[in-house]
C-alpha cells in the first residue's frame, strides 16, 4: 500500500474502502471482506446508518488498531454546535467501538460550521481525532474555514472522477496543505463510466479493467481513492492496481473526458444546501 503524509504528520493509505449506501445488514459483511482483500482504510459516516456495522467487522477482524485508518463524519450540527459536536463523535466512537478516529470529516459545509470545526479542533488537540478535514468544501468555503481557524483541514473529501477531475481545485489545496481525497471515483457508473470507450482503451493497452485504469489514474494524482464495492472480487480488482502505471500520454487522454461540472448535484445550489442543511439524524 502507497501512503500519503497529512499536513500533520498522520500517514492515510492512498486506497480505502467506502462503505456508502451499502445497507445496514449487509455492511458487516462487505467491510469484513474489504478487510481480508487487504484495505486497510474504511470511509463511514454518521448519516450512512451503518457505523456499527463497520465496527463489528473491524472487531472480528484481529486487525491490530495501529494497522487501521478508520474515517467517519460528523452531520450537520444545530448552534451552538461545540457541545452537540462533541456528542455526535462519541455516539460514533461507540457505534464503532473505537476510542479513537484517525481521521473525522465534516460532512457538509452547513449548519453552524465555526461551531463544529472549532469542536473538531479540540478533539484534534486531544488526540481523539488523530486528523481532522471536511468533505464537500468549495474553494470559498475552504479558505475561509482556513483563515478564521487555527488547524487547517487536513483533507477535503470531494467529488472526483474522470467527468469531474478537480484538478485546479487539487492544486489550490496542495498550495494550502489540503490533501484532496475522492468520493464517487467511479461517478457511482453514471455517464457509462465502466464501458467508456476511452477508459476501455487505456485499459486494454495496460491490461487492466476500466474500474482499475480509473483508480490508478486518482491515485497516481495522489487522489484518495476509497472505492465502494458489494462485490468481493471487485474488491481485490479495486485493491490491484498498483502494479502498473499510466504513461503520461494516458494520463493526458483521461484529461479530456473532464466536464468540469458534478454529475450528482452542487453544494452550492440553494434547493440542495436547503435539504441537506435541514436533515437531522435520528441519533
Ligand atoms: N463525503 C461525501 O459526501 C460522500 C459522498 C458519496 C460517497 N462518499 C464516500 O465515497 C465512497 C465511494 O463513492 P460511492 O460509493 O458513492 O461510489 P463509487 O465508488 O464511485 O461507485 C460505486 C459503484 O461502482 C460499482 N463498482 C465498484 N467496483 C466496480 C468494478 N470493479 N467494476 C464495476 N463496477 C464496480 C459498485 O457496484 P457493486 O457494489 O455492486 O460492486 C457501485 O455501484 C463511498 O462509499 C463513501 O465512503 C462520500
Amino acid at each position: 500500500m502507497q501512503y500519503v503524509t497529512l499536513n500533520n504528520g498522520v500517514e492515510m493509505p492512498l486506497l480505502g474502502f467506502g462503505v456508502y449506501q451499502i445497507p445496514a445488514d449487509d455492511t458487516e459483511r462487505a467491510a469484513a471482506d474489504a478487510l481480508a482483500a487487504g484495505y486497510r482504510l474504511l470511509d463511514t459516516a454518521a448519516a450512512y446508518g451503518n457505523e456499527e456495522a463497520v465496527g463489528r467487522a473491524i472487531k472480528s477482524s484481529g486487525i491490530p488498531r495501529e494497522d487501521l485508518f478508520v474515517t467517519t463524519k460528523l452531520w450537520v450540527q444545530d448552534a451552538p454546535a461545540q457541545d452537540n459536536t462533541k456528542r455526535a463523535f462519541e455516539t460514533s466512537l461507540q457505534k464503532l467501538g473505537l476510542d479513537h478516529l484517525d481521521l473525522y470529516l465534516m460532512h457538509q459545509p452547513y449548519g453552524d460550521v465555526y461551531g463544529q470545526w472549532r469542536a473538531m479542533e479540540a478533539l484534534n488537540r486531544e488526540g481523539r481525532a488523530k486528523a481532522i478535514g471536511v468533505a464537500n468544501f468549495y474553494p470559498d468555503r475552504l479558505i475561509d474555514l482556513m483563515v478564521n481557524n487555527e488547524i487547517v483541514p487536513a483533507v477535503n473529501q470531494i467529488e472526483t472522477h474522470p467527468f469531474f477531475q478537480r484538478a485546479d481545485y487539487q492544486d489550490l489545496m496542495r498550495e494550502h496543505g489540503v490533501q484532496i481525497q475522492s468520493w464517487g471515483g467511479f461517478a457511482e457508473g453514471r455517464n457509462d463510466l465502466f464501458t467508456n470507450p476511452l477508459l476501455a482503451g487505456i485499459g486494454k493497452e495496460c491490461g487492466k479493467s476500466v474500474a482499475q485504469v480509473v483508480l490508478r489514474w486518482l491515485t497516481q494524482r495522489g487522489v484518495i481513492a476509497i472505492p465502494k464495492s458489494v462485490r468481493s472480487e471487485r474488491m481485490a480488482e479495486n485493491f490491484d492496481v498498483f502494479d502498473f502505471e499510466l504513461t503520461d500520454e494516458q494520463m493526458a487522454r483521461i484529461a479530456i473526458l473532464d466536464t468540469g461540472a458534478s454529475l450528482f448535484f452542487d453544494h452550492r445550489d440553494p434547493e440542495m444546501v436547503t435539504w441537506l442543511s435541514k436533515r437531522r439524524l435520528d441519533a
